[in-house]
């Protein structure tokens, strides 16, 4: 039997490769969900930090029956690098499930939507070149961004989307260095990690913007048919090309089966304007030769075994329930000058703390408690975050989720419990705030007013009479 070699130092391991490496592995960047990943699986840990679906709600027997379903033999082999027909037939119609017209031909099939992202980047990015993101911004796509050594802007977000003003007035500070972003990365609906959702004037405003400056805008749409609450609005995408016949020259839209169906299948799309299409087709071959088949049979079967939106509402429903869990759970458990978002939809809460409060270090102190959730920093390229963290909703049960808002409760009250005694400053966040009619300002980040503007989300709506500080 094979002695198990002791392990090396990683310090020493790194050492021995170092000379090896690619210039861009120094500005790679982990990804804090994958990271955090190995930690949840264990079955003691809450976990509010992942962005999964709930995928026990999918019928197992339908499952099955997918799985018999399938050519054995087709389902074995390689396929098309742009995706199956049943596949991009099954995108049209979820496109057009959110008003907007394309071809099949137009849809590249890529593995998640996480591919579609590295593929834009892979095509347009090289070192140095700007790219415009929201801030906070996915935490999935920054390592992408950092990867291919992208200069990452971010522009604020507030509870209607990202601050187009904010946009403009950077795009002309660009223009003044002699410097053209490559594209703007969006997410409109219930954004992920804020939650937030772009309003109708800034997506009209932006598509106005793309057009005149003939500026790529990467839409990532993950959620957009998670919508519980409000009104569905169009998406970017549709508003570039509102007919059939409509030429769509700046939108590139990337969709995924991830939330709507299972992120197991590693289904993803792009739609782009067509001269790009091309290009993104020899990245994608230069990657993988083409997305799974086996996986794509599968998509192509269930789409064809009947209609797949009852299984989006059933979905919605239980998502508009936990969210109103985790609301609720808040408002009991995180101190007077804590802040958090209320999203119409998707998966995602976005809190702030007190400035004194750091959620990387946070982390630690949770994982220890068995509860965890994304840290703020990960959202960022730039080091903002620091007090900021993402809670899921969409994958734990609601005893779960009260228990996770508790426990993390507990650990930042003792946070301010400590600030209030190292610094005599009775109340910053404590009891003398909660009883506070109002909440105190939010404290500001050291780099000042800009992250003010995403620590002061205004409030939005009623939240129908559980008490909440929404951010
Ligand atoms: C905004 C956004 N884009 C892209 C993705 C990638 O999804 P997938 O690769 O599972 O399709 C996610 C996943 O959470 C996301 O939230």
């Amino acid at each position: 039997m094979n002695e198990r070699r002791p392990p090396r130092s990683s310090a020493r391991e790194l050492e021995r490769y170092a000379g090896l490496f690619a210039a861009r592995t120094r500005v790679m960047r982990s990804s804090a969900m994958r990271d955090l990943m190995a930690i949840t699986v264990r079955p003691e840990v809450i976990s509010l930090a992942g962005g999964l679906p709930d995928t026990s709600t999918f019928d197992p027997a339908l499952f099955k029956e997918l799985l018999c379903r399938m050519p054995s033999a087709a389902a074995l082999q390689y396929g098309p690098s742009e995706g199956l027909p049943g596949v991009r037939d099954a995108i049209v119609s979820v496109m057009a499930a959110e008003n907007m017209a394309v071809d099949a031909d137009e849809v590249i099939v890529t593995t998640g939507g996480q591919q579609a992202i590295d593929l834009v980047t892979k095509t347009l990015i090289d070192p140095g070149d700007v790219v415009i993101a929201e801030a906070p911004t996915y935490p999935g796509a920054v390592p992408t961004f950092c990867a291919y050594e992208a200069d990452v802007i971010q522009i604020d977000v507030d509870s209607d989307g990202m601050k187009i003003d904010e946009l403009e007035e950077t795009l002309a500070g660009l223009d003044g260095a002699g410097r053209r972003p490559k594209f703007i990365y969006t997410i409109p609906n219930f954004q992920n990690p804020a939650g937030v959702t772009m309003s109708l004037e800034r997506r009209r405003r932006l598509v106005e913007i793309a057009r005149e400056r003939e500026l790529i805008v990467l839409e990532d749409n993950p959620y957009g048919m998670l919508r519980y609450e409000g009104e569905e609005l169009p998406t970017l995408r549709s508003l570039e090309a509102p007919g059939p016949t409509d030429e769509n020259d700046f939108v590139i839209y990337t969709g995924t089966m991830s939330k709507i169906l299972s992120p197991g299948v590693r289904v993803g799309w792009l739609v782009a304007p067509r001269p790009l299409l091309a290009k993104l087709i020899l990245g994608k071959q230069s990657t993988d030769l083409c997305s799974s088949t086996l996986a794509q049979h599968f998509v192509s079967e269930y789409f064809a075994s009947g209609d797949w939106r009852p299984y989006v509402a059933e979905l919605c429903d239980l998502y508009h329930r936990r969210r109103d869990v985790i609301l609720d759970a808040l408002a009991e458990h995180l101190p007077a000058a804590a802040r958090w978002t209320r999203p119409q939809g998707g998966l995602f809460v976005w809190v702030t703390l007190p400035e004194f409060i750091g959620t990387t270090d946070l982390l630690a102190r949770a994982l220890a408690e068995n509860v965890a959730f994304v840290p703020g920093e990960a959202a960022y390229a730039d080091g903002r975050g620091r007090h900021s963290m993402r809670l899921n909703f969409s994958s734990s049960a609601d005893e779960d989720i009260r228990e996770g808002v508790r426990r993390i409760g507990k650990i930042v009250a003792e946070q301010v419990a400590l600030y209030d005694t190292l610094t005599g400053h009775r109340g910053r966040g404590g009891d003398d705030a909660r009883k506070a009619a109002e909440p105190p300002p939010l404290p500001q980040e050291p780099d000042g007013e800009r992250m003010a503007n995403i620590l002061q989300l205004p409030r939005r709506g009623s939240s129908g009479g559980r008490r909440s500080r929404e951010a």
